[in-house]
């Protein structure tokens, strides 16, 4: 588990900063302002500061922009890093500079000097969720990353609004954990371990196991798994912090590594398929997030964990399965395998369960990469309310989504001569005939939410707020949902 980078917020002590190793951290306006901390660093370094905010280089940075002044006299620091923020600025913009200074810490030890600069808990966000480098298989380890040390004027203030801040650099770590993970490493049996370790913070876990599955009756998931060494298993992560009486619920596709099965994919690229357990991860994530900050919510989250592999025993295209609900589908193409698996796990769902509404996360068609690239996520729904929250907390949190349609007019697709359906639907509209398909198996009168992430999931180029890989996108939007309209208020 990569933990997040050691943080405190404390009283702000200008004298601390001659002194302070590593990289410090001051905040200026569009008037080229500075605060007490800054007129101190000013002074130390003989009015470099203040040169370079009235230089044209600071004019012509855009807010949220930030430039180091290297190895400044006077200070023992190896860079004061200027951050310009102009006024008014918002809880976005807060944040995003916290990830500029996060993006430039490498490691070194980092003073930051906020004042009494506006939303500085958004700022330590930013920069928590930004300092993370998954680690697990480099040998010649780098040094640990330096501490965080977060000056204020008032740290009471940002103590009380920073309070979340661990718990939801947490959930997002372990997102992105399991999603960079290679599936030699994360098996479905490792993933299912490390779902178990969530009972150390209290949620309740349980594993089913293939017999168990078998006895359900979720013939489809179960199918994509058939070919693989590793045992297919669906874990539930139930967290009880609410007094609500039915769940909310989230459902993940855990697919932990796609070769598409005997429809194979090609050798090109094929390694990106180690993160198509993404959906499953983010509901992880959540679930950890929930648990950490003590979240009066009462959250169940589904993981289907499968493998999809070619093999003697693996199915073939052609052949017809029986889902749990009893609809019978016809699998045309073994490379559409997320929607098999999630159509047993919505619907186990929905029956053990009832849920008062329910997210499904999954990586599940390239065609949404097409239409939306790696910047939005595509967001299906059979309900408007539900689905308004959730695009207005994913706006709030800086995570892109983007509202597609669902229309049985798509169904006609579907339509198998031999079953009830087919699990593809042809070359056009991929991604809404993917989640035609997903919403069969859920009833009318649950909310119901569909999260094509498989552009989002793990990028190639870094975000805002993630480097390279596995972004952890989702986590944050979930949690305020589930806190916007889930749980107990005080
Ligand atoms: N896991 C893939 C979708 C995917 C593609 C995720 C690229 C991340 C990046 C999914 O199982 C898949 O193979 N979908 C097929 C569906 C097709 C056979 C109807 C696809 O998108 O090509
Ligand atoms: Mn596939
Ligand atoms: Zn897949």
């Amino acid at each position: 588990m990569t933990d997040p980078v050691p943080a405190q917020i404390l009283e702000l002590d200008i004298d601390a900063i001659a002194g302070a190793e590593g990289r410090v951290v001051v905040f200026s306006d569009d008037k080229g302002k500075l605060d007490q901390a800054g007129r101190r660093v000013n002074r130390l370094t003989r009015g470099a500061l203040e040169r370079f905010v009235a230089s044209k280089a600071y004019a012509d940075m855009k807010s949220g922009d930030a430039a180091d002044l290297g190895f400044p006299t006077g200070m023992a620091a190896d860079a004061v890093q200027v951050v310009r923020l102009d006024r008014k600025f918002d809880t976005a913009a807060a944040r995003k500079a916290g990830a500029a200074i996060g993006k430039a810490k490498s490691g070194k030890d980092l003073l930051v000097l906020a004042g009494n600069l506006k939303h500085a808990h958004e700022v330590l966000l930013g920069l928590t969720l930004r300092v993370y480098a998954f680690s697990d298989h480099k040998t010649k380890d780098s040094d640990p990353e330096g501490p965080v040390t977060v000056m204020v004027t008032k740290p009471e203030e940002v103590q009380a609004a920073a309070a979340d801040v661990p718990a939801l650099a947490q959930g997002v770590f372990f997102s992105r954990d399991l999603v960079n993970a290679p599936s030699n490493v994360l098996t479905t049996t490792e993933f299912a371990d490390q779902l178990v370790k969530l009972r150390d913070l209290g949620v309740e876990v349980e594993v089913l196991e293939e017999d168990q599955l078998e006895g359900l009756g979720m013939r489809t998931l179960l199918a994509v798994g058939q070919g693989s060494a590793s045992p297919s298993k669906v874990v539930l992560m139930h967290w009880r912090g609410g007094s609500a009486e039915t769940p909310f619920a989230l459902v993940g596709k855990g697919v932990v590594f796609d070769t598409g099965g005997i429809s194979l994919k090609p050798a090109s690229g094929m390694e990106a398929m180690t993160m198509d357990m993404g959906g499953a991860g983010v509901v992880a994530g959540v679930m950890k997030t929930l648990a950490a900050r003590h979240a009066k919510a009462n959250v169940v989250g589904l993981v289907g964990l499968v493998e999809n592999m070619p093999d003697g025993n693996a199915q073939r295209p052609g052949d017809v399965v029986t889902s749990m609900k009893g609809d019978t589908v016809e699998v045309i193409n073994t490379d559409a395998e997320g929607r098999l698996v999630l159509a047993d796990v919505l619907w186990y769902a929905q029956e053990r369960f009832k849920p008062s509404g329910m997210v499904d996360l999954a990586t599940l068609t390239g065609a949404i990469i097409v239409g939306l690239g790696h910047h939005k996520a595509g967001v299906f729904s059979n309900d408007d309310d539900i689905c308004g929250a959730f695009l207005k907390a994913a706006n709030a949190e800086g995570e892109g989504a983007w509202h597609m349609p669902l229309d049985p007019a798509y169904d006609e697709q579907l339509k198998s001569n031999i079953a009830d359906m087919m699990n593809v639907g042809g070359r056009t509209a991929g991604s809404i005939t993917a989640a035609q398909f997903l919403q069969r198996f859920v009833n009318e009168d649950c909310p119901w939410i569909h999260l094509d992430i498989a552009g989002v999931a793990s990028v190639k180029t870094g975000t805002d707020f993630a480097p390279k890989g596995a972004t952890g996108w989702g986590v944050l939007a979930l949690n305020r949902l589930i806190a916007d309209r889930y749980e107990d208020k005080a």
